[in-house]
């Protein structure tokens, strides 16, 4: 009977655990890829609109080549004139607004069809510019450039030059986005008219800002030279009214190991290997041996021609050989 309680609990476990899991798949279902926040939605239908206006304009083109191919008689020309404002010929453009596998398009479309219709045959003369008939007005899905939002209020900075001109308004030209900016590296603020750290206004009035990169020694800056640094940059100190290089270098104990010189540069220093080779005392000191140097050090071995034999280098037997055969008649060979 034990045996068969343990059984018992076991599965009461499996059952929590499994009624636990699909509580949590319930309650939070995992974020799927496809599914847009309304936000993006919103960005998103405004581009299927812009998407469809642009197909429309191409669809106008192609429809005008096809049917005035020239050489009409006078009938065929009366009846291409009816056709270029035909409905055939709608139907024709409506046909091609969108790839069959473009959800969003497709949809806006077969919702809009009337609209588009109604702009063809009735608005068309007084609205020619059919994304903003279409697009801003109509199916309200994009603002006019410079604004965004629901009710496409002007863009941070203003709607003639959002951010003035210094970044992005978040939203432009949809019914999306709250109109803040993303501003360029060079400006940041809520107007894109301060600089950035390593930046300084090099113009600026009340409307427009121009930053500049400061000179290379500053961390941040009031004008272009070394002397107009605020904060020198790491490595850099300030002397006489300028920010000049440290020579990090130029201390009692090196910063680089023993086996290594110190190099400064600008702002930094490098650790150098040192060349034990071109010391000008000589430093391999055996008949014929060449110096090579290594990383911390340096290496003694022979030159061309020659092997090491104890210590010694002395002439290699394999290009005493070679040397033999080149330079000598067959006697010599007898005589060896
Ligand atoms: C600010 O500067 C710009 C560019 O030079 C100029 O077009 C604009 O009129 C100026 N605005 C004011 C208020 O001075
Ligand atoms: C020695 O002779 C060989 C061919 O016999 C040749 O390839 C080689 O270049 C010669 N070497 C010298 C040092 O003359």
């Amino acid at each position: 009977m034990k045996a068969g309680r343990a059984a018992w609990r076991r599965w009461l476990e499996a059952f929590a655990f499994l009624s636990l899991l699909a509580f949590l798949l319930l309650s939070f279902p995992p974020a799927s890829p496809a599914l847009a926040s309304p936000e993006e939605k919103l960005r998103q239908a405004c581009n299927t609109c812009r998407g469809i206006v642009d197909r429309f304009t191409q669809g106008l083109t192609d429809t005008a080549k096809k049917n005035f191919g020239g050489g009409n008689t006078a009938w065929e020309e009366k009846t291409l004139s009816k056709y270029e404002s035909s409905e055939i010929r709608l139907v024709e453009i409506i046909e091609n607004l969108c790839d069959s596998s473009n959800f969003e398009c497709n949809n806006m479309v077969e919702e809009h069809e009337e609209h588009i219709e109604i702009w063809w045959f009735k608005r068309k003369k007084n609205h020619p510019d059919l994304f903003k008939w279409l697009c801003i007005e109509t199916i309200e899905v994009c603002c006019p450039v410079g604004t965004h939002g629901p009710d496409c209020v002007a863009c941070r900075g203003g709607s003639e030059k959002p951010c003035h001109g210094n970044g992005d308004c978040d939203g432009d030209g949809t019914r999306a986005g709250d109109g803040s900016c993303k501003c360029k590296k060079e400006y940041q603020g809520e107007f894109c008219l301060d600089c950035s750290d390593g930046f300084y206004n090099s113009y600026r009035n009340d409307t427009h800002s121009v930053c500049t990169a400061c000179h290379y020694s500053c961390k941040t800056c009031t004008g272009a030279t070394n002397k107009d640094c605020k904060d020198c940059k790491d490595g850099w100190l300030r002397h006489e009214e300028a920010c000049v290089d440290v020579d990090e270098c130029a201390v009692e104990e090196s910063p680089c190991n023993s086996d290594r010189y110190c190099l400064n540069t600008d702002g930094s220093f490098a650790c150098k290997d040192i060349d034990e080779c071109s010391h000008t005392e000589e430093v391999c000191t055996g008949e014929n041996t060449n110096c090579i140097n290594t990383p911390g050090g340096y290496k003694c071995i022979c030159s061309e021609g020659f092997e090491d034999k104890e210590g010694i280098c002395v002439p290699s037997i394999k290009a005493e050989e070679k040397s033999s055969a080149n330079t000598s008649s067959s006697d010599i060979h007898e005589d060896l």
